[in-house]
C-alpha cells in the first residue's frame, strides 16, 4: 500500500520574520520550532509550512504520510529502486524515511495520520432552482479573515518530470489523474484524495512551483486574493477555474517569488474510483475561465539568479 497524503514542506528563506508575516497575512498560525517557524491551519494539528533559516529561498524537503504497517514496503521499494538514504536534517528527527531522490531532493515519508481539519460550513448559496438562504443577506458580508483549512498540494518542479511520475508510480504508489503534454503530471492516491496531492513540473532542478491551499469555499478563495493584494503582496494568476482538477483558484507570490494557492472545489478520486487520465494537451485551454497562465507561471526562481532572488 502507498502513500496517501502530503503531510507538509519545508523550505528554507533568508529572513524567518519576513516569511512568518507572509504566511500569518495569507491566514495561517505561526509559532517559532528550534529557531525555525513553523506555519499551521486554524483548527488542525499539523505543521504544513516550516520555514528555516537559508541563503536563500529554496525547497528543503517535502514530507508525506502512510500507514505505519506500510512502512517497510516502502522502504524495501525504495531500496530496490536505489534511493539515497539520508538522515533527518537537524530538527526534524521524528523518524520516517528519508531518502535523495533522482534529482537530489530530500523527501520523508512518516508513519502518520492525516490531522483533521476544520470542516465548518461554507455560507448557504442560492441558485436559479434552490433558495436555501431565505430572507437573509450573505453571512460573506461579514468578511472574516480568509484562513485556510488544510494544505491540499505540492507541485514541483523536477528535471525529468516523467521520469518522477513513473518513480511516484511505482514505488511510492501514487496514480496520474491527469497530465500537461510532457511538462506536467497530476498524482493522486488510489486509497483516496484529491485530484492531486503533489504534481510535478519540468525544469532545470528541483524546487516547489507552488503550494496550494483548500479554503472553505469558491467565495474565499476570492476574498482570499483580495485579503492579500489589499496587504501589498502580488497575485501571481486567478481568480479562475482549472481543467485538471475542476479547482477555482487564486495564486500569490510570496516575498521571493514563490507562489501559494488559494483553492476550492477541486476533484475528489475515491478509492477504487475508475479514474481516466487525460492529457490536457490536446484542449485549447487547462483554464475553464479567468485569464491564461501567466508567462513567469512555470519559472523556476529556485535555481535562478539575478533579479527577483532576494
Ligand atoms: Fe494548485
Amino acid at each position: 500500500m502507498p502513500v496517501r497524503n502530503l503531510q507538509y514542506y519545508a523550505q528554507t528563506v533568508p529572513d524567518l520574520e519576513v516569511g512568518r508575516k507572509f504566511f500569518n497575512d495569507f491566514g495561517l498560525e505561526t509559532a517559532e520550532r528550534d529557531g525555525m517557524v513553523v506555519c499551521r491551519c486554524a483548527g488542525r494539528d499539523q505543521d504544513q509550512v516550516v520555514l528555516v533559516e537559508g541563503k536563500r529561498k529554496r525547497l528543503h524537503h517535502v514530507s508525506f504520510g502512510a500507514r505505519e504497517g506500510d512502512m517497510d514496503e516502502l522502504r524495501s521499494r525504495l531500496e530496490a529502486a536505489g534511493a539515497e538514504f539520508a538522515g533527518a536534517p537537524e530538527h526534524f528527527d521524528r523518524g520516517g524515511i528519508w531518502f535523495r531522490d533522482m534529482d537530489g531532493m530530500l523527501t520523508n515519508i512518516q508513519a502518520a495520520e492525516p490531522a483533521p481539519w476544520d470542516e465548518g460550513l461554507a455560507p448557504d448559496f442560492n441558485t436559479p432552482t434552490r433558495h436555501p438562504r431565505l430572507g437573509e443577506r450573505t453571512a460573506l458580508i461579514e468578511d472574516p479573515p480568509v484562513r485556510p483549512r488544510r494544505l491540499g498540494h505540492v507541485v514541483l518542479f523536477a528535471r525529468d518530470a516523467a521520469g518522477k511520475q513513473k518513480f511516484y508510480t511505482d514505488v511510492m504508489g501514487l496514480a496520474l489523474a491527469d497530465s500537461v503534454a510532457d511538462f506536467l503530471h497530476f498524482m493522486y492516491a488510489p486509497t483516496g484524495s484529491d485530484h492531486h496531492i503533489v504534481a510535478f513540473a519540468k525544469s532545470g532542478g528541483y524546487g516547489i512551483q507552488h503550494a496550494g491551499f483548500e479554503v472553505g469555499s469558491t467565495d474565499e478563495v476570492g476574498m482570499g486574493g483580495r485579503q492579500m493584494v489589499d496587504k501589498g503582496y502580488i497575485a501571481s494568476w486567478g481568480p479562475g477555474r482549472h481543467g485538471p482538477g475542476s479547482n477555482v483558484f487564486f495564486y500569490m507570490r510570496d516575498p521571493w517569488n514563490g507562489i501559494v494557492e488559494y483553492f476550492a472545489d477541486m476533484d475528489f478520486i475515491p478509492e477504487g474510483a475508475d479514474w481516466n487520465a487525460e492529457n490536457w494537451a490536446s484542449k485549447e485551454s487547462t483554464v475553464v475561465w479567468g485569464t491564461s497562465e501567466p508567462k513567469d507561471f512555470p519559472t523556476n526562481f529556485e535555481i535562478l539568479d539575478g533579479p527577483g532572488m532576494h
